[in-house]
């Protein structure tokens, strides 16, 4: 891949989206068109924009493009460069819109990591055999630069793991519930009117858009194809009040965590609520923030914070990418050629930890030695335990493990129902070290 020095002759955008992202981008193309043609040698304009609705006042000056209702049409316009997608959806108008515009001669930018998470490898080989590139920094982490870190400026580090919170409303939800002492339900309510949740907020919750988000990291920290489907996904509207306490009590805080890192056995991807000290950076993280950890041979460790949505950390790495673009340089979408990435082998959680478990017991003699048992039968080695409140008859019964894979410990909580004293299922939650 090369650099060329920028040209003289403006750079011009087609710009497929125009609700918070894409708005977000106009403003910095219009507020910031001295300072970007200063950095690049030449103007960055745009001159066509498309969107659903004409006739929505989007509280931006849109007078001087040309519209296009069909992105496709505006993908392969003669008078666009770039085409920077920031419509959203990983099937129909912006896959094909994206395919139309890498067919026609067009570079792209995305901020759409659903789309990259099932797509990446097709569209990286079609860009790279046609000669285009595909850039895509606000699809994670938003305004954080964390793919220019990992494809640039740690790419003479064997990448060891990545970690990251990367959904700002789940981080919301959970640090709202631990410094309210609301529960789950009452917090993801008030998500909702605050305008934080996606339509689908499965997403959000589900741990979906975090796991998109973590595929993408993986792929270029470890030279392998996007394998969003191997990523092991849990959401967090199983994490109660309770646990928050619980894991405060003992010096931790609860996080959706993503962890990708390769083991002699494979690439592990989890994206999952977990327990990390509440000393860490990762642990003192609150509200909507993001942050990524990148760990790399040579340079150690390296923690990135900041804002990861809304209108200007998103259209400001949407701009990083036009601006890389505009001054010539011109990188493989993963950070190596498509065509050269591997296969990833999964392997689910084959790193041990230890674990946190939260169980209901019935409060009668023998009940934890039964699963002190089922625990030792499995493998499992108890490295803390407490008994916490009486409700009547049940006790709720909190035991840290030593390290253990999460094949034992679903071993070992498999033997718990047969015992007879469990009410209701355990919450088990792996503890990271970070
Ligand atoms: P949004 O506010 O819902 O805006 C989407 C825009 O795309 C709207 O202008 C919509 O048109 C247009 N659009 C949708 N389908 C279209 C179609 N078939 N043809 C033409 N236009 C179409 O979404 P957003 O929040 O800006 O997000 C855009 C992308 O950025 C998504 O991929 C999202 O995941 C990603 N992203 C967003 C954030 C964030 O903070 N919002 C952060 C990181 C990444 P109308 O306005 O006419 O309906
Ligand atoms: N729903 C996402 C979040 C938006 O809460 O972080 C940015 O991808």
């Amino acid at each position: 891949m090369s650099t060329s020095p920028a040209q003289n002759t403006p750079l011009r955008l087609g710009l497929a989206g125009l609700g918070t992202v894409g708005i977000g981008v106009v403003k910095i193309v219009q507020d910031h068109a001295d300072v970007i043609a200063a950095r690049t040698g030449r103007a960055v304009q745009i001159t066509a924009v498309s969107a659903r609705d004409r006739t929505r006042n989007r509280d931006a000056d849109l007078s001087a493009y040309a519209w296009e209702s069909d992105p496709t049409a505006l993908a392969r316009r003669d008078d666009v460069d770039v085409f920077v997608e920031v419509m959203g959806g990983h099937e129909g108008a912006a896959y094909d819109a994206t395919l139309a515009a890498i067919a026609a001669g067009k570079d792209v930018v995305t901020a759409n990591k659903a789309l990259l998470a099932h797509h990446g490898q097709a569209l990286a080989l079609a860009a790279e055999s046609a000669g285009r590139v595909i850039r895509f920094e606000a699809a994670v982490a938003g305004g954080i630069p964390v793919i220019k870190a990992l494809t640039e400026g740690l790419a003479g580090n064997q990448i060891r793991r990545v970690m990251g919170v990367m959904n700002g409303t789940c981080n919301y939800i959970l640090t709202r519930m631990q410094s309210a002492g609301l529960p789950y339900e009452t917090v993801f309510e008030e998500a909702r009117q605050l305008g934080y949740l996606e339509a689908d907020p499965n997403l959000d919750v589900g741990g979906i858009d975090a796991g998109h988000k973590l595929s993408l990291l993986a792929a270029i920290a470890f030279g392998t194809q996007v394998a969003f489907d191997a990523v092991e996904l849990e959401g967090i509207g199983a994490i109660s009040i309770d646990d928050i306490r619980l894991a405060e009590d003992m010096g931790y805080k609860i996080k959706l965590l993503g962890v990708a890192q390769m083991s002699g056995r494979g690439l592990e991807q989890r994206m999952t609520p977990c327990l990390v000290p509440s000393t860490s950076p990762l642990g003192q993280l609150v509200g909507g923030t993001n942050m990524v950890v990148l760990e790399g041979d040579r340079v150690g460790q390296i923690v990135m914070r900041g804002a990861g949505a809304g209108a200007g950390p998103t259209a400001s790495a949407v701009m990083g990418d036009v601006i890389d673009i505009a001054r010539g340089l011109r990188l493989p979408t993963f950070g190596q050629a498509a065509a050269t990435l591997r296969t990833p082998i999964p392997a689910t959680s084959a790193t041990a930890a230890a674990h946190y478990l939260r169980m209901t017991l019935l409060d009668k003699p023998g009940a934890l030695a039964k699963i002190a048992t089922a625990l030792g039968e499995a493998g499992v080695s108890i490295d803390q335990m407490r008994q916490y409140s009486h409700e009547g008859s049940e006790a709720t019964v909190l035991i840290v493990t030593h390290k253990a894979t999460r094949a034992d410990i679903n071993a070992a909580v498999a033997r718990f129902a047969p015992t007879g004293v469990m009410v209701g299922a355990p919450v088990v939650l792996r503890i990271e070290e970070v």
